[in-house]
């Protein structure tokens, strides 16, 4: 009795980790850059200090992005609707309007908040164009880290791939 009870316990010990073994987890999907982004920005516009902390808001003023698969300029065009909280964090609520150098007009929202004290902005972002040639960004998994430069944002992007 105390043997198979020693056993059984045993057994609880070990089955997780054997479920969590690297051979039964699904391969990982891979990562693409997309693009590194300089956004200028504005004199911000406080809003003032709302339950949450502080809502300032940083327009965007202009900027540039350049990639594998597109280049263009970022147009003066969003903001980023930034939320300061007591315990020191960051909250970016970005919106903005990239124009390739082919013309499309591709409309972007990042948000995302900084969590340490390395100054980066984790952000998740969506895309919505209606140009065919990037058809493929308004389906992209895309993320990125923002950081605040002299002039305004320096963004680096990255996407899923299948
Ligand atoms: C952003 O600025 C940095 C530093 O000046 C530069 O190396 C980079 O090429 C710029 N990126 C874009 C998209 O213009
Ligand atoms: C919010 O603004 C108020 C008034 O300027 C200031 O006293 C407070 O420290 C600010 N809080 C945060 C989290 O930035």
């Amino acid at each position: 009795m105390r043997l198979l009870s020693l056993l059984a316990s045993l057994l609880v010990g070990v089955l997780p980790l054997a479920a969590a073994a690297p051979e039964a987890m699904p391969a990982p999907p891979g990562v693409s850059y997309l693009y590194n982004a300089n956004i200028t920005v504005g004199l911000s516009v406080d809003v003032g200090q709302i339950p949450a902390g502080n809502v300032s808001v940083i327009p965007v003023i202009g900027g540039a992005v350049i990639g594998p698969r597109f280049s263009g300029k970022i147009l003066a065009i969003g903001a980023d609707w930034g939320l300061s909280t007591p315990q020191g964090y960051y909250y970016s609520d970005m919106r903005a309007q990239i124009r390739t150098m082919d013309g499309a007009n591709i409309y972007v929202q990042m948000a995302g908040m900084m969590q340490g004290n390395d100054g980066l902005i984790y952000i998740r972002t969506t895309f919505q164009t209606g140009s065919k040639d990037y058809w493929w960004l308004n389906y992209a998994f895309a993320f990125g880290t923002m950081k605040a430069s002299g002039t305004g944002f320096v963004v680096d992007m990255w996407h899923l791939t299948g």
